[in-house]
């Protein structure tokens, strides 16, 4: 039950694909991550990607910008191959993009403020002070950060640091912006101001968007398009509705947080452990 999303990708016009990927597939030795990927990227567009642990969704937005080469196959920004570019030419193509880690790493010996400029440094020649400044001032009132220039990530929880991580990630303004898992690891609302700071960069900058997640209430709420990766390939891709709807079990099973049968199989051949999470109240009337 593979998608075939040709005829899409066909009858969109080209202006309208950001980016572009054919048949990519990716493989570390032996083992198959991409298995002849085929998507085009609406510009403008929120586009989530969901799936399994493991199943090859940060390995794909890895190749979006070339951080990856891919084993066969091609990717495309705005009509021009870019993953058989030599390195200083992709970097020029990155400072199209902002790019905001799994894990949402800051750099934890550099400020919030030096954290913010870095990519800006990194890219261009920076002689005015000032300016810079002014920039991190902006991109911290966007994520509701205002005055915490000086703070360093120690001094932050989970949530700010994500936000600081995504103003750092729009500091270039970005035409792309690829978001790897961004509300893991945070409580309900903390992930909400998370997918609301999503939505808002969207309306501002009009950015295109990608994002990996596991977590399908903020998938739900912030997708114009869901993308479901399974063993290498596409097994579903369309809007919440058709997302919530699809046949697959498989997808079924991953949006509705059900445990699969190869899960299964791995708890009951894990017996002992099984049985130890019982406690004796579990069996008490
Ligand atoms: N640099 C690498 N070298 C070898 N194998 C890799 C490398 N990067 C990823 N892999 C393998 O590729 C597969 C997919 O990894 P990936 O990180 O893309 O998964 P994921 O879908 O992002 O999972 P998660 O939801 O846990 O983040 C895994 O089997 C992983 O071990
Ligand atoms: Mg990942």
């Amino acid at each position: 039950m593979i998608e075939n999303n040709k005829s899409k990708q066909d009858s969109e016009k080209e202006g309208g694909e950001i980016i572009v990927v054919k048949n990519l597939s990716k493989k570390f030795g032996s083992n198959v991550v991409l298995d002849n990927i085929s998507l085009g990227i609406e510009k403008g567009k929120t586009t989530v990607i969901i799936g399994p642990s493991g199943c090859g969704k940060t390995v794909l937005i890895k190749h979006l910008i070339v951080l990856l080469r891919p084993s066969s196959g091609e990717v495309y920004y705005k009509g021009v191959r870019i993953d058989n570019l030599p390195d200083d030419k992709l970097n020029k193509v990155r400072t199209n993009f902002g790019f905001l880690f799994q894990g949402g790493a800051l750099f934890d010996s550099l400020s919030v403020a030096e954290n913010i400029k870095f990519p800006v440094k990194q890219h261009y020649k920076v002689t005015e002070r000032s300016g810079l400044d002014e920039l991190v001032k902006t991109k911290l009132s966007l994520v509701g950060l205002e005055g915490y220039q000086d703070y360093y990530p120690a001094k932050l929880s989970g949530g700010q640091k994500k936000r600081v991580a995504l103003a750092r990630a729009i500091a270039l303004n970005p035409e792309v912006i690829l978001y790897d898992e961004p509300t893991t690891g945070l409580d309900p609302i903390r992930s909400d101001v998370i997918n609301e700071l999503i939505l808002k960069l969207r309306q501002g900058l009009g950015p295109t968007s990608i994002i990996v997640t596991h977590d399908m209430t903020s998938a739900y709420k912030i997708a114009d398009r869901i993308i479901m990766l399974y063993e290498g390939k596409i097994i579903a891709d369309g809007d919440a509705s058709h997302i919530r709807n699809h046949p697959h079990p498989v997808v079924q099973q991953f949006i509705n947080g059900r445990i699969g049968e190869d899960d299964l199989a791995v708890l009951r051949a894990s017996g002992t452990i099984f049985q130890t999470q019982y406690l004796p109240r579990d069996f008490e009337k």
